[in-house]
Order: structure tokens, then sequence, then C-alpha cells
């Protein structure tokens, strides 16, 4: 217990930049992608999937994202498409967590959301319990239909995160956290 609250109280993202092999293997993932799917879910209705990036595929997925920021910036400069190719390259595993929120007679699109967003924090955290580190990031093309359909992503789902999954090479240092004060209210006081 003292261990979780330890990795909970030190956690830190590591930009992609900072992020190099190895990744989790093929039974790692299997492993973070069962310990991430373990969150609280109303009505159970797995309102998520997973989309995974490495080798050839992260390398295809990379091209795609150089191509959709060509197509929107036609002017750009070579190194700026490379600069955005780069983005699905730095970590050797990216993890997209797809949200398949929908309409439901009970559960409120809204829960169904946040349960996605569960799944990408559990993996973040049991990613670094794992001894890995990584970033959960949307960047622009999570929301370019283009990206999404290259992505085979259907019309109702969502990107929640990319989750990008490595070995840091340098890790930032803390920033500030939310006072207290500012947020906490005790109701009735
Ligand atoms: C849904 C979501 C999307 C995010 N997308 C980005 C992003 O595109 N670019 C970015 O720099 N940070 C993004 N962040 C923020 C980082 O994940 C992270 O919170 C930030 O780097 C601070 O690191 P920390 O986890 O150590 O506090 C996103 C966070 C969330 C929850």
């Amino acid at each position: 217990m003292t261990d979780t609250l330890s990795l909970l109280k030190l956690r830190r993202s590591v930009p992609p930049q900072f992020l190099t092999a190895p990744g989790p293997d093929a039974s790692q993932l299997e492993e973070l992608l069962t310990i991430a799917s373990r969150v609280p879910d109303h009505g159970k209705l797995v309102p998520w999937r997973f989309i995974v990036f490495s080798g050839e595929g992260r390398a295809k997925a990379a091209e795609v994202v150089a191509a959709a920021f060509r197509a929107r910036n036609p002017e750009a400069r070579p190194e700026q498409v490379e600069f955005e190719r780069q983005r699905l390259l730095h970590a050797p595993v990216i993890v997209a967590v797809v949200s398949r929120a929908g309409p439901h007679v009970k559960i409120p699109e809204w829960e169904q959301e946040l349960t996605a967003g569960a799944v990408c924090m559990t993996m973040l955290v049991a990613a670094q319990a794992m001894g890995f580190s990584g970033s959960w990031l949307t960047n622009w093309f999570s929301f370019d239909r283009g990206v999404l359909d290259a992505f085979g992503l259907s019309a109702s789902e969502r990107i929640a995160g990319f989750v990008h999954l490595g070995t840091a090479t340098s890790v930032p240092s803390d920033r500030d956290r939310p006072v207290l004060a500012d947020i906490v209210s005790h109701y009735g006081a």
C-alpha cells in the first residue's frame, strides 16, 4: 500500500520526446490493457476500446498524421511536417483509448466518457508501476476526421487519449499542483 501511495504521490507524465525503447512487450502490454480495463463502469457497457500503435503500424500512423497536417497546412515547411510525423514516433508503444460512449436508456453519455478517462489514467499508473513511463495526450489529430477515419474510428467514436508508453530518458521536474484550499469546500460548514 505504501508503494502505491508513493507512486501516486510522485507520479509524473513524461512527454513522448523523453520516451525511448524498451516499451512494454506483448505480454506486458496484455497485462497493462487488462489492468486498464478494470475500471468503474456504470452499466458494465465497456464504453471504450483500444488501438495499439507499434512497429510498422506506428510508422503508418505517423504518416497519416503527417499527411493530414500537410493537407491542413499546404504552406508548411518540410521540417514542420516532420515535427508532426514525429509525434507518433517517439514512444515505442502508443495505445489509443477510444471512447464508444453513446445514448443509453439509463447510463448518461457523460458517465461513459468518464470511464474512458479512467481507463487512460489506470493504464498510465500501471505502466509506471511496471517501471515504464508515459503520457496521456490528444494533440490536434485526435479531432481530425480524416485521421480518425484512417485509424478506423466510427462517426460516434472519439479519442479519449493516446497513451504514449516507453522508458524515460529523463523525468521532468515537478510542476505546481493545485492548492487544496482553492478547490475543497465542506458542504454545510
Ligand atoms: C484528455 C487529456 C489530453 C491531453 N492532451 C495533451 C496534449 O495534447 N498535449 C499536452 O502537452 N498535454 C496534454 N495533456 C496533459 C498531459 O497529459 C499531462 O497532464 C501534463 O503533461 C502534466 O503532467 P503530469 O501528469 O505529470 O501532471 C492531456 C491531458 C488529458 C487528461
